[in-house]
């Protein structure tokens, strides 16, 4: 490779980076609405056991890997993949780690505005429920749809000025700012400041939250301990009697699983493109380990702790019910808010909190593909920023266009943000267990490590991993494939955006080629040159 490669300023930018790309939506609004809806605290069984078994191994995979193809002089997962399965065939299955963080930010950019929007709105007072208490929940419902245009395709786009799209294209535009001001200077910046700013908000209201006693002395039900009783008491699913059934329940393990690799990025194609950026003498293990324990530390000791309890202690069990990612986020805490002392401020905080989230997710979305194009296609920063940002924003406005329910951006989440991703790992376990080599693996890992793989690692990912892995999404594909495909066939909306991830994929298909060919001629050239030399 004859450009200068980019690489990280200093060890905790890379670190804070890391963490920003795994600490976001996921954490703050996915995980406790996955939690409570999934058996509370019995949910958090194999919550653990998908960390252990699947995140956090695939995880020190992932960062091998990435490192590994760096030294090569790549950046980007198909060439990675290439360089390590020896074969064109792993070229075309990067596919996958490009797919899967551009076609998420096509939907995570929307909601990332949201939250801004909704910061905003808090901010100017532009939210206003008005006084009648029992009208609160429509009021708020009413809001957001109004506001994402929930109501009818194409109303975003109508050739009005939408508030909410002119925030989604200042959102837009400074993602890309970031990007094109480059990896160390754009992204780990923006993180070194943006991480613990977005930590000392989620901590101001997590304060306000937890000291919220018992507001109203008439109902003493509705106080904080119940209300994290309520999210955190094991509890029975679909209406069983015992909490163990839980435990019974494929879709428990799934949602489980779901959440890990959604939450910490794994399976994203992230890592692997982040780690391509070490130096030789960077650890691995111990940077992995720390960027996963801070996200986790967000997600259950942050999210778990303050939207179900706060939405309990001011509306019950039916408020605390909510538990899908936008009605909790987007109906049920504007309420919250309007309830709680200083609650303007607290909701301004708050969004603003989940904005910094996203915003530190959805930059890293944005540099695995930006890798690609410029070491497939030669082509320079400016040049590669403005083809993903077309890209990218006619992906978006397909998001914003099919707005009626959010069906387009729930099937592109339930596609590539659920499915895909398993897929994803699993490819990488095959190639990280079997075809690079585990002993090889460890080995590369350990040079720079500051701390040693544990011993099990290498049994895990070889064996359990991958079992653990194909037995989901077989029976994912036993229970659910044929149901899947006949939405996809009945839904035109639906059926439009499966279409939109084929030619997606297609596209970057064909842009692998062209780079897996002069990839090959620059091999072809490097050895001609050594050999000449000799
Ligand atoms: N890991 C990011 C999140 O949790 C994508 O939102």
């Amino acid at each position: 490779m004859s450009k200068p490669k980019e690489q990280w300023g200093t060890r905790i930018g890379m670190i804070l980076a890391v963490a920003g790309s795994a600490v976001g939506l996921g954490n703050f609004l996915r995980f406790p609405g996955n939690a409570a809806a999934n058996g509370g605290g019995a949910f958090m069984i194999p919550y653990f056991c998908a960390l252990l078994f699947l995140g956090i191994p695939i995880c020190w995979a992932e960062w091998t890997m990435g490192k590994y193809g760096g030294m090569k002089g790549f950046n980007s997962c198909p060439a990675i993949f290439g360089v390590l399965g020896r074969r064109a065939a792993w070229r075309y299955l990067g596919v996958l780690g490009l797919i899967i963080p551009i076609i998420i930010y096509m939907y995570y950019v929307l909601v990332e505005s949201w939250c801004l929007g909704y910061a905003i709105s808090f901010l100017t007072g532009w939210i206003d429920l008005g006084d009648d208490k029992s009208q609160y929940a429509a009021q708020s419902v009413e809001y957001f749809n109004n506001f994402v245009g929930a109501n009818q395709d194409g109303l975003m786009l109508d050739g009005r000025i939408h508030i909410s799209v002119v925030v989604w294209m200042i959102v837009f535009a400074v993602n890309f700012y970031f990007i094109f001001r480059g990896l160390s200077k754009g992204i780990e910046k923006f993180c070194t400041y943006a991480v613990p700013a977005m930590a000392l908000c989620a901590f101001v209201v997590l304060a306000r939250v937890l000291t919220l006693g018992t507001p109203d002395p008439s109902a003493p039900n509705l106080n904080v301990i119940n209300g994290l009783g309520f999210m955190w008491n094991p509890k029975p699913v679909d209406g069983e009697a015992s909490w163990l059934s839980a435990l019974l329940e494929p879709k428990v393990w799934m949602a489980a699983a779901g959440q890990i690799f959604f939450s910490l990025s794994v399976g994203f194609g992230v890592i692997v493109n982040y780690a391509s950026y070490l130096r030789r003498k960077d650890d691995v293990v111990l940077s992995g380990l720390t960027a996963s324990a801070t996200n986790e530390f967000f997600e259950v000791c942050l999210g778990g702790l303050i939207t179900i309890p706060a939405a309990f202690v001011f509306l019950g069990v039916a408020g605390a019910s909510q538990t899908g990612t936008f009605s909790l986020g987007f109906h049920t805490l504007p309420v919250v808010f309007e309830y709680m002392p200083a609650g303007r401020f607290f909701g301004f905080l708050w969004f603003f909190m989940l904005f910094l989230a996203a915003i530190t997710s959805s930059l890293s979305m944005l540099q695995p593909a930006i890798a690609f194009l410029e070491e497939s296609l030669g082509i320079g920063r400016r040049a590669s920023v403005t083809l993903l940002g077309l890209l990218t924003g006619l992906g978006s406005l397909f998001v914003i266009f099919f707005s009626k329910d959010l069906k387009a951006l729930v099937f592109l989440d339930d596609t590539v943000g659920t499915i895909i991703i398993v897929v994803l790992a699993a490819v990488q376990t095959i190639l990280f267990g079997w075809v690079f080599g585990v002993e090889r693996g460890i080995a590369f890992a350990s040079d720079g490590a500051q701390l040693k793989l544990p011993s099990f690692f290498g049994f895990v990912i070889k064996y359990v991993t991958p079992a653990y892995l194909f037995f989901m999404l077989g029976s994912w594909c036993y229970k659910d494939l044929p149901g899947y495909f006949r939405k996809v066939q009945e839904d035109q909306v639906i059926f439009l955006s499966f279409c939109m991830i084929i030619v997606v994929t297609v596209f970057l298909l064909i842009l692998i080629h062209i780079g897996g060919r002069k990839w090959q001629a620059e091999r072809v050239d490097a050895v001609g040159t050594q050999e000449a030399s000799r």
